[in-house]
Formats: C-alpha cells, sequence, structure tokens
C-alpha cells in the first residue's frame, strides 16, 4: 500500500505522518510518501525514517508533486493555508481553491484510480472543485473522493463523554451535512444508550458546530486545530487503508457525492470497500430537532458546491 500526503510538512501533515507509522495498521512493506512546497519535506521524511516501523517513508519538495504520487492507493490532501482568528472556512476559498485544483490535476495524471481525501478548507466548496477536476480530466469516480469530516465526529465523541460521565471510546456519533458551522449537524439522537434534553442538544450541537473556532483562538494566530486533525485524518486514512485490504464493515462518515437527496455533496455514513464507497448508509433522520437544522443548512451548503463547481466551469 502506498498513502501520499500532499501538504506533508505543515501542522497536521506532521502529525499525521507520525501518527500513521505509529499505529502500525499499515500492510508491511507499505510506502508513506510526503509532498510538501516547503523545502524541509525530505528532512522531515527522513526524520521519520529512523523510527523502527515496517512502513519506508519517502520525502519530495519543490513545485511538482508528481514524483510522490506515482502508484499511491490513497492520496490526503491538506495543502493550502489554515484560519487566523476571526477567518471562517470560506476566508479560506480564494488560495486553497487554487492549491487543490492544480494538486488534483496531478492526481488526475499519476494515480487516476487513488481513494482521494480533502482535508484542506473550505471542505464543503473543495470537494466539488476536486470532483469537476477529475470529471474534466475523464477519471472522475464518484466512489473514490470524499472529504474528511472526521475531526467533526472525534470532536462529538469527546464533548458527549464528557457530558455524559462515559468513555470517549464507547460513544461513536453520526456526523452529517458538511464541514463549516450550521453545515455541521451531529445526530445526537442516534447515538445509544444516551438521551439529551432540548437545551443540552442545542448547546453541545452549537459547541461542536464551533469546535474549530474555539482552537483557533485558543492558538492566538498559530494556526487551527493540527494534532486533533492528525489523529482525524490517521484514522479516516488508515479506514480506506483498511477497507483497499478486504477488511470488512469499515464505516465512516465523509463528505461525499451522495445520491442527492439533500445536495448533490453531503456527509453521511458509508460503508469501504476495495473500491472505495461501497454502499451509501441510510440516514433515517426523524428526531424534529435535528430534521429542523438539516433543513436550515441545506442553503448554505448548495451555495458552498456551487462555488466549487464555478470555480473549475466558468
Ligand atoms: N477538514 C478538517 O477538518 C480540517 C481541520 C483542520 C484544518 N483543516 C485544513 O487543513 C489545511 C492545512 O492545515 P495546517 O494546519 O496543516 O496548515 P499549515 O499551514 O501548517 O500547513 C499547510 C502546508 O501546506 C503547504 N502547501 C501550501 N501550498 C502548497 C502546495 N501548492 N503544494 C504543496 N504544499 C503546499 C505549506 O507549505 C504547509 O506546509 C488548511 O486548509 C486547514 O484549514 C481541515
Amino acid at each position: 500500500m502506498k498513502l501520499a500526503i500532499l501538504g506533508a510538512a505543515g501542522g497536521i501533515g506532521q502529525a499525521l505522518a507520525l501518527l500513521l507509522i505509529l499505529k502500525n495498521q499499515f500492510p508491511s512493506g507499505s510506502e508513506l510518501s510526503l509532498y510538501d512546497i516547503a523545502p524541509v519535506t525530505p528532512g522531515v521524511a527522513k526524520d521519520l525514517s529512523h523510527i523502527p516501523t515496517d512502513v519506508k517513508v519517502i520525502g519530495f519538495s519543490g513545485e511538482d508533486p508528481t514524483p510522490a504520487l506515482d502508484a499511491a492507493d490513497v492520496v490526503l490532501i491538506l495543502a493550502g493555508v489554515a484560519r487566523k482568528p476571526g477567518m471562517d472556512r470560506s476566508d479560506l476559498f480564494n488560495i486553497n481553491a487554487g492549491i487543490v485544483r492544480n494538486l488534483i490535476e496531478k492526481v488526475a495524471q499519476s494515480c487516476p484510480k487513488a481513494l482521494i481525501g480533502i482535508i484542506t478548507n473550505p471542505v464543503n466548496t473543495t470537494v466539488p472543485i476536486a470532483a469537476e477536476v477529475l470529471k474534466k480530466a475523464g477519471v472522475y469516480d464518484r466512489n473514490r473522493l470524499f472529504g474528511v469530516t472526521t475531526l467533526d465526529i472525534i470532536r462529538s465523541n469527546t464533548f458527549v463523554a464528557e457530558l455524559k460521565g462515559k468513555k470517549p471510546q464507547e460513544i461513536e456519533v453520526k456526523v452529517i451535512g458538511g464541514h463549516s458551522s450550521v453545515t455541521i449537524l451531529p445526530l445526537l439522537s442516534q447515538i445509544a444508550n444516551v438521551n439529551f434534553t432540548e437545551q443540552e442538544a442545542e448547546e453541545l450541537t452549537k459547541r461542536i458546530q464551533n469546535a474549530g473556532t474555539e482552537v483557533v483562538e485558543a492558538k492566538a494566530g498559530g494556526g487551527s486545530a493540527t494534532l486533533s486533525m492528525g489523529q482525524a485524518a490517521a484514522r479516516f486514512g488508515l479506514s480506506l487503508i483498511d477497507a483497499l485490504n478486504g477488511k470488512e464493515n469499515v464505516i465512516e462518515c465523509s463528505y461525499v457525492e451522495s445520491d442527492g437527496e439533500y445536495a448533490r455533496f453531503f456527509a453521511q455514513p458509508i460503508r469501504l470497500g476495495k473500491n472505495g464507497i461501497a454502499e451509501r448508509l441510510p440516514i433515517n433522520i426523524i428526531n424534529k430537532f435535528e430534521k429542523n437544522k438539516l433543513k436550515n443548512m441545506l442553503e448554505t451548503l448548495n451555495k458552498d458546491i456551487k462555488l466549487g463547481e464555478d470555480f473549475i466551469n466558468k
């Protein structure tokens, strides 16, 4: 297995690379390929390669990611700029849209069959950008492109456990919609054996939606979530690797091209298999509070998606 990280020298990239090799979940003989425009990248790879594991770590820098992408099975993209206090994720569009477009063009040429996870924000828009670029190149497969929203899930698990005095490892919250403010919708009513009052559900939903901003403000200009995002991306990336290796019943929530019930792209539970998404699982929203939140997010989400589509097609 070969996993490539684009944007590997940044805050998330270095944490992610370290976690990926420490988790010992790669099949032996696997390769972790790091690419970033920053000249330090081969050094980051050299540094990691001194940790005794079965994974071979290689690093590339410069303008062209092609050598890092050769024969990659999974590509995780986190290249771009992160938020500073006072910014929301859409403020990153002007810089990150072009970066994602250019990198995806190279992915389409070098490893068109790879499973691609997009972490670069604004995810609601960068995923449609990636889809349109792949389509233009004639290699788009809607089962192989993922917006990584796993951080919303692990945050939800932590906050629910804190509030209800449970072990976070025992909680798994489905989070649907998108990956920014009101589009993040944790399905609190569907967590087994945990109940919330309406006020608790309202406050907790708000906290989960604003959790990224909590970190941005606490870092006071030093960036956004990197360590928790590294953990989230490692979990998602290794789920993709597990599924490619034939593990059954690998379930994650991810922002993917949907069947179109709510929006063209929608974060939802999916079952992963050897070809990416094996099944889009039903969402089954029956709770009134969540139904309302879902209805109220759709205008924002659809606008975010159109922005990405137009960026490539107009
Ligand atoms: N999906 C999520 O849940 C989530 C969570 C947190 C952050 N993010 C996003 O992830 C991205 C990275 O965040 P970070 O904290 O690691 O930022 P960072 O600034 O620490 O790292 C970004 C890296 O990208 C590199 N880069 C910039 N342009 C590049 C290009 N054209 N090719 C290759 N590399 C390039 C930079 O050199 C840098 O090393 C941001 O867009 C951030 O908003 C997403």
